[in-house]
């Protein structure tokens, strides 16, 4: 709900938890009042005054207010939201004054506002797929415009989901004039959080160790995080939970997040100021970044998600899981069982090898069958083939059709791998078009991974690919593409000149959202060597992510539990693969590969040709038992009942929201004897109700009411040591 009281000019956004305010002072300026959780849902803010003893004045310290938008002209000595540049005076030049230009000082003042059910951030996804919640939404713009420059303005956006205590904020810029007008710098928002907000949680990592939870108390200066890639990066992921210190944990007490809906370059700077207010900057990484808007031009960022959680940050998470379910996601519906055959053949792909898998795959349950690498062109090996995306006919001789039929014929689905924005040097692509990758002229051309960038910045490169990708699926049949991206830029020379960092997410943007409105069988999986590209932009076109090449099963409770922070389940491809990983070498038993693959959408990815009938078995027995709970694993709450820094093991448990099913799943990474770990405490069932848990074998292991299980717990087995796990499913009666 948005309200306005005009005696004071106060906007205050009510969500189901929480609220947001900001008023209008008597000079223009938005300034901001307060976010948090609501004392009670009729409570609201009219005076704006009571908050004056905020704004502390000196002369050190007058760019202190809290603007809702922070533009360099009003403040300097802080971080700024957006700053501007003029070539022009706005007003005729006094003598000498040229030497001035640009003029960098734009201060916005409030001309209006209204509410829109309509109102779309930049690069909003255009597939036209519902999500799975479509009721409209508002939006409250406020109308700013540069005083002294008028035909610069500014909207402001918060488009409100209250029944997640989310906000969405991004900001429209507009250039109504004659003259070319400079973005220097330009967050998608900036928000204001409550003083001593300085406890902050965040993702870091690296290939194969994405998603490592990070919590630190931000001292006084500038934290920053970001991305100077092309894709959203391994070595931060845009998702920042901030709470006061000793004043929240898992599931209690006051947490603010926030997540950036956007794929590209992004920076996000947490400021500590001197008097202790914490500000969160974040949008486009003003590195190498140029956006100019031309006479008449407009621009409309991405947006910045936020929200505030009353309920830790477990509740901070649940928010941000069940925003990505319903509004986000694309075209929801169970995710499949799959198949990848790359740790099986790697660039060894025949249609026989794959053939033979694939009957192997579709006898233990998989339902959609993807070929990975090494499929196309004269990809036999890493060094070539890139760019070509026809069929390689030296692995499929009579083209893909055989091997697809056959798929098609076992009941299964057929997906293929593709790295569309790349190029091998040895590829007919680049033979015939040199000059479309990311490059200078005359300077070196950097290769990683033998491969160069495709410049998105040329629209026909874009419909180059297009075009190809289309033909694929359209001849196949094609119910799945792995998109993958497998290396950081460098070099980035493009026709689009700076604008490549944008033009290049736009770009990777449209094509997916064209394919998909082309197909609308196709489901598409975003990968980045792992999960170098997972964020709340890509989520809005892609159905699920690959989390890690990691798929050690001890790691990955770990980056399991990192993602969970702020992605849902069902977005998370999980596989079980090799006894002896073949990344870091370690033996882990199938059954916690298993009970840690099923945490989200399972996948194999073993070479079944090297599994015993008794083991295949046994895939098909985990396969059958995540088939009768993976809607509550998919569609449930997440609990953390037990992280894994409070001793070593992890205890997650998905909960549908009406409490009559539930999944347990724990892990035991580390053990110390001697200790005695606490039972795991369930939470949302129904206390009256009589649960029973079956393990995959079907038998019944536990019969207890809701409120015992939210009491007494799920109680220890003698048998827990490092590697052990389990997976209960618990229902109703
Ligand atoms: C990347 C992906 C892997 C695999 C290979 C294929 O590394 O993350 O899963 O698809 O590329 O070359």
């Amino acid at each position: 709900m948005i309200e306005f009281h005009p005696a004071t000019r106060t906007f205050y956004l009510a969500l189901h938890t929480s609220y947001y305010a900001f008023y209008v002072d008597d000079d223009g300026r938005v300034l901001h009042l307060g976010w948090g959780v609501s004392p009670n849902p009729q409570s609201k803010i009219q005076n704006p005054k009571l908050a004056e003893s905020y704004l502390s004045l000196s002369s050190f310290d007058f760019q202190l207010l809290p603007q809702e938008i922070l533009t360099f002209g009003d403040v300097t000595s802080t971080r700024e939201s957006l700053k501007v540049s003029f070539g022009q005076l706005g007003q005729p030049l006094a003598e000498g004054e040229a030497a001035h230009l640009p003029v960098r000082d734009v201060r916005l003042r409030y001309t209006g506002h209204e509410v829109s059910e309509t109102a779309v951030p930049g690069l909003a996804p255009t597939h036209g797929l519902p999500t799975a919640v479509t009721t409209p939404r508002q939006t409250l713009l406020v109308h700013l415009q540069a005083p002294l420059y008028p035909t610069f303005r500014a909207t402001l956006h918060y488009r409100l989901t209250p029944e997640h205590d989310v906000l969405e904020r991004w900001v429209t810029l507009e250039n109504s004039g004659e003259n070319p007008v400079a973005i220097e710098t330009c967050a998608f928002a900036s928000l204001h959080l409550p003083h001593g907000t300085t406890q902050l949680t965040s993702l870091a990592g690296a290939w194969a160790r994405e998603f490592t939870t990070e919590r630190t108390i931000l001292p006084h200066g500038s934290h920053i995080t970001e991305s100077r890639t092309l894709q959203t990066g391994h070595s931060a992921n845009p998702v920042w939970l901030l709470n006061r210190p000793h004043q929240a944990w898992e599931e209690s007490g006051t947490v603010y997040f926030a997540a950036l809906a956007y794929s590209g370059s992004w920076q996000t700077a947490i400021e500590h100021l001197p008097h202790g207010a914490i500000r969160l900057h974040a949008g486009y990484n003003p590195f190498d970044f140029a956006l100019t808007l031309a006479a008449g031009e407009q621009h409309t960022t991405p947006a910045l998600v936020c929200g505030v959680s009353d309920n830790g940050w477990g509740g901070a998470s649940r928010r941000l899981h069940a925003f990505t379910r319903e509004r986000i996601l694309p075209a929801p519906q169970p995710r499949p069982v799959l198949y990848n055959s790359w740790e099986a053949t790697y660039f060894n792909v025949t249609v026989q090898n794959q053939i033979t898998l694939a009957r192997k795959a579709a006898e233990f349950g998989v339902e959609l069958f993807c070929v990975d690498d090494g499929w196309f062109g004269g990809r036999r090996h890493d060094r070539a083939g890139l760019g070509d995306w026809v069929v390689s006919p030296e692995a499929f001789p009579d083209g893909l059709r055989p091997l697809v039929d056959e798929i098609h014929s076992l009941g299964m689905k057929f997906g293929l791998w593709v790295e569309p924005e790349m190029v091998n040097a040895d590829s007919d692509l680049y033979r015939a078009h040199p000059d479309w990758v990311l490059h200078f002229p005359g300077r070196p051309r950097t290769e990683a991974r033998n491969q160069l960038i495709l410049d998105f910045g040329r629209p026909e490169v874009v419909e180059h690919i297009f075009g190809l990708l289309d033909a694929l699926v359209r001849e196949y049949d094609i119910a799945f593409f792995k998109w993958d991206m497998n290396r950081n830029a460098s070099e980035p020379g493009s026709v689009a000149g700076r604008g490549i960092w944008r033009a290049h997410v736009a770009g990777v943007y449209g094509v997916m959202d064209r394919l998909r409105r082309n197909h609308p069988q196709l489901d598409i999986q975003s990968c980045s060597g792992g999960g170098g590209r997972i964020d709340l932009g890509i989520l809005g076109r892609v159905d699920q992510v690959w989390t890690s090449d990691n798929t050690d099963a001890f790691d990955r409770i770990r980056i399991q539990e990192g993602f969970s922070l702020g992605y849902p389940a069902r977005a998370m491809e999980a596989w079980v693969t090799h006894e002896q990983n073949h990344i870091t070498q370690r033996v882990a038993p199938l059954s916690l590969r298993f009970d840690v693959a099923m945490r989200g959408v399972l996948g194999i990815g073993s070479s079944l040709n090297e599994l015993s009938a008794a083991e295949l078995e046994q895939y098909a027995s985990y396969i059958a038992f995540y088939k009768q709970f993976r809607h509550v694993v998919q569609n449930g709450h997440l609990y953390r009942l037990e992280r894994l820094e409070e001793g070593g093991a992890s205890a997650v448990q998905y909960v549908l929201p009406n409490g009559r099913e539930a999944v347990f799943s724990m892990a035991l990474r580390d053990y110390q004897v001697g200790h005695f770990r606490p039972r795991p405490i369930l939470r949302g069932l129904n206390g009256e109700g009589v649960y029973t848990a079956v393990n995959r074998h079907g038998a019944e292991v536990l019969r207890a009411t809701g409120y015992e299980l939210m009491t007494l717990g799920i109680p220890r087995e003698p048998q827990e040591h490092v590697g052990y796990s389990r997976t209960l499913y618990l229902r109703q009666e």
